[in-house]
This record gives C-alpha cells, structure tokens and sequence, in this order.
C-alpha cells in the first residue's frame, strides 16, 4: 500500500474519532476508579464503559491497521532528535493504546467470569475464571491507563507548541488538507 507524506482524509477522521473516545473513556475510567461513586450507582456505569470500550476497540482495530499500513508521515519541521525520539515513543504508546485498553479490559472482565453486553446488540461470554489472567490484565489496564492520560497531556500540550510558539503545521495537516509549510509534501 501507498505510504502516506501527510495525513489524508481518512487519517484525519481516524485521528479525530479514535482521539475523542480515548480522552473519553480515559476520564471515564479515572472517574469510576476515584471518583468516590456509590456501589449503587457504579455498577450500571461500569457496564456503560465496557460497551463503549467494545465499540471503540472494533474500529480502532480499523485505525491502528490503518496507520500500520499507511507509516508514519515524516515530521512537519525539523526539531531536535530528542523530540523526534519522544514524538515516535508517544505516537507509537497512542496507538498501542487503542488495542491494549479495551483488549486488557475485555480479557479481565471475560476472565474474571464476567459477560460484557454491548448496549444489547450483542454479547460476549463470560470465560471460566483464570485469576491470574483476570489480575494481570486489570493491572495493565489501570498502569497503561494512567500512563496513557500523562501521554495525551504531553501530546495536546505539543500539538499546541508548535502550533502556537514554532508555528510550524504539525497541527494544522491533521486539522485540514494542507501543503502549507509541510516539508513531507515538498519531498
Ligand atoms: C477504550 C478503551 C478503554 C479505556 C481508555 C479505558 C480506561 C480505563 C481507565 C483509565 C480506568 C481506571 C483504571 C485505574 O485507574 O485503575 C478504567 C477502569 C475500568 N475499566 Fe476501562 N477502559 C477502556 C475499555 C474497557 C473495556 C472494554 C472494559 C471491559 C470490557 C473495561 C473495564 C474496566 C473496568 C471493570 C474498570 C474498573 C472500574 C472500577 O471498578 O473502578 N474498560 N478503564
Ligand atoms: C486534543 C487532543 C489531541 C491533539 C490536539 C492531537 C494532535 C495531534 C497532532 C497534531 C498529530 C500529528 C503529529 C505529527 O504529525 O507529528 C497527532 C498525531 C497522533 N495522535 Fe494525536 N492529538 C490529540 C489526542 C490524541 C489522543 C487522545 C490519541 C490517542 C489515541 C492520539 C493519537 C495520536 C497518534 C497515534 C498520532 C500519530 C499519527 C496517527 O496515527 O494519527 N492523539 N495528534
């Protein structure tokens, strides 16, 4: 396949859609786990956040094939090799965000004896209880979660410096089409 100089429109709507469900349910997800709710009114949340994770797994698989065939478009401008290298590990932890989580999430509910409804549409069975596989995977998905949300922070605060202080349009070709200052579509 092609390999992508910026990002197309489909990039662009994948970025976007996949970007705003994980701000989502990572907020989510730390609200359920410390936001001191009441058993009462946890549970049915719980269930919420499971079929949203299921819905968002299915087309994330979509998104994260999509880039793997697609690469990585070079940078917009030139920056230091530490931000490159910090860039690349911060693209790459995203992006294994998006299978890690709800996979983890899954595998520790299915594992843990646990059916996961998808608002009614359909149903994925409870497994026979594996401890240890039904631990390990709530572990993961609290410390990848948490990593994650440190993740995007840096992400969002990057995206907004070069836009506003490097001016460069790292930003603006995943906003719009653009060749604009763009030094991958200049070759
Ligand atoms: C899009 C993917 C998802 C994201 C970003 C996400 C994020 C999170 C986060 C950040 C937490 C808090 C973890 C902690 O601080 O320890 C959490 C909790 C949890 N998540 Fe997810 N999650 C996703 C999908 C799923 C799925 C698909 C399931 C199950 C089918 C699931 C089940 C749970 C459960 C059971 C908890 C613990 C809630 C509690 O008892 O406090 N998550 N999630
Ligand atoms: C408001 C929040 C966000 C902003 C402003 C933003 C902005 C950007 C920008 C400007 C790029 C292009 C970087 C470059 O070309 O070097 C990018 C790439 C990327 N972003 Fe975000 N982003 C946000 C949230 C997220 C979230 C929550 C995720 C989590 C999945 C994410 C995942 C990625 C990935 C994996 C890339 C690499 C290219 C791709 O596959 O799309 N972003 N982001």
């Amino acid at each position: 396949m092609e390999k992508e100089l910026t990002y197309g429109a489909t990039s662009r709507i994948n970025h976007w859609v996949i970007a705003i469900a994980m701000m989502g349910m990572l907020g989510f997800g730390l609200y359920l786990e410390f936001g001191g709710l009441a058993r009462e009114a946890k549970g049915p949340l719980i269930g919420i956040h499971k079929a949203i994770g299921v819905l968002i797994l299915i087309f994330g698989l979509w998104r994260v094939t999509w880039r793997l065939l697609k690469g990585f478009p070079a940078p917009a401008s030139n920056m230091p090799a530490w931000q490159d290298m910090a860039s690349k590990f911060a693209h790459w932890m995203l992006l294994a965000g998006v299978v890690v989580m709800p996979v983890s999430g899954l595998v520790g509910s299915l594992f843990g004896g646990r059916a996961v409804s998808v608002f009614g549409l359909f149903t994925l069975p409870a497994q026979a209880k594996i401890e240890w596989l039904q631990s390990f995977s709530g572990g993961v998905h609290g410390l990848f979660g948490k990593a994650l949300a440190v993740i995007v922070v840096i992400h969002f605060a990057a995206a907004l410096k070069h836009h506003f202080i490097d001016k460069d349009a790292t930003l603006s070709r995943m906003l719009r089409s653009t060749s604009k200052g763009d030094r991958a579509t200049k070759g």
